[in-house]
């Protein structure tokens, strides 16, 4: 149980120094806004959540010059795309609807409109989110620097989008650390902005953890994959059993992800390197030590150890008590169920879960 804490709590802790000494040094941006951006909304039965999301983009635009804004449809069966062509965009925005006919996975849709994109940069967004006031021009101002090859967000709970500063929660934290050490591995689909050109040289979005994935080639290019602490996305959460199915599909991609993503450990570059190889022990194994801590544990108290005992009740506290503790247990629990069903194989196409 102490392994299994002391890998996560020591990146936690350096982390937190990494943070507070970019903090210090300025974090160096540019103040050049870029223009010219497409963006790409992939739906697949979005009826409701289409307008809200059109409505957002074309805030986030205004005053940029022209965007391009394409959605693009899987063979939704609710009239998203009916309902995205009624949208009447402002004068800014160039509205394209596609539509693809069939359900063929989010990748494919994300590709199908980089080909079709027009402009120079990029922004790749899911239909059930939201992005916080300014975000996309913090998104693209970040993404000017040469160093940068791809910008994502932090995320909020869609409630409290609109509190100014305040809320961080711990992976939040983690990313913008690996982003000031070098790239994040972690990449968020609510929002992947990453010019057109290099998105098409590095073979575009592949399926699974299509946005992490993206990242991760990007910081094995050589560029980086960062997270910017002002460009904030929220998204809806699915409820009950829906949640449920939803984290673990997730999860599943994840660990799939950092499975293939770990082969690349040798060639990534020096600052990368590090932060891959945390991430992907604390996605393939660190959960997998909790478990087998657990079942030695539940052995020796079922075998009248006390010492045994202490342990699994201070163990249960912790995680009644301390939210980040139980969010913790829930993750590990949906990573060791993820690899399980990996063995059995993953879908491309995953159910629409009602949000
Ligand atoms: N055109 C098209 N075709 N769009 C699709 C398809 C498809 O087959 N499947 C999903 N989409 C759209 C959804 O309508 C939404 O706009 C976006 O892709 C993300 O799909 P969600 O169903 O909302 O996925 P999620 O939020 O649970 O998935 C998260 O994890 C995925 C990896 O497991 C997101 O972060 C995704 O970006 C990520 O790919
Ligand atoms: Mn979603």
């Amino acid at each position: 149980m102490l392994m299994h804490a002391s890998v996560p709590l020591g990146y936690y802790a350096a982390a937190l120094r990494v943070l507070r000494k970019h903090k210090a040094s300025g974090g160096r941006v540019s103040e050049e806004v870029i223009s010219g951006v497409t963006i790409v909304v992939p739906t697949y039965n979005e009826r409701n959540n289409i307008i809200d999301k059109l409505n957002n983009v074309a805030d986030e635009t205004k005053g940029m010059g022209e965007s391009e804004v394409i959605v693009i449809d899987g063979g939704s069966d609710d009239g998203t795309a009916d309902v995205a062509e009624s949208w009447r965009p402002p004068p800014w925005v160039r509205l394209r609807v596609l539509r693809e006919g069939l359900r063929r996975g989010k990748h494919v849709a994300e590709n199908e409109g980089l080909s079709k994109a027009t402009e120079d940069y990029v922004v790749f967004t899911d239909a059930d989110s939201l992005w916080a006031p300014g975000s996309l021009r913090a998104a693209l101002r970040a993404l000017s620097r040469s160093d940068v090859g791809l910008v994502t967000c932090v995320k909020r709970p869609l409630n409290i989008m609109e509190v100014e500063s305040g809320y961080r929660d711990l992976y939040n934290m983690l990313r913008l650390a690996e982003s000031a050490m070098h790239s994040t591995p972690i990449a968020h689909g609510e929002l992947i902005a990453i010019r057109r050109d290099l998105a098409i040289k590095l073979g575009g979005l592949r399926p699974g953890a299509d946005d992490s994935e993206l990242a991760h080639r990007v910081a094995m290019s050589g560029l980086r994959a960062v997270a910017v602490d002002g460009v904030i996305c929220a998204e809806k959460v699915p409820r009950g059993q829906g949640y449920v199915e939803w984290r673990g599909r997730r999860a599943q991609h994840l660990v799939a992800y950092f499975a293939s993503a770990l082969r690349d450990l040798p060639r990534a570059p020096r600052g990368y390197r590090r932060v891959l190889a945390v991430e992907a022990y604390l996605h393939l194994v660190n959960p997998w030590l909790a478990l087998a801590a657990l079942a030695l544990l539940l052995a020796a108290a079922s075998m009248g150890q006390l010492l045994a005992i202490a342990v699994l009740a201070l163990v249960a506290l912790t995680v009644l008590a301390i939210p980040h503790a139980r969010s913790w247990a829930l993750m590990q629990t949906f990573l060791i169920v993820g690899a399980l069903r990996n063995i059995r194989g993953r879908s491309e196409v995953w159910r629409k879960v009602e949000k």
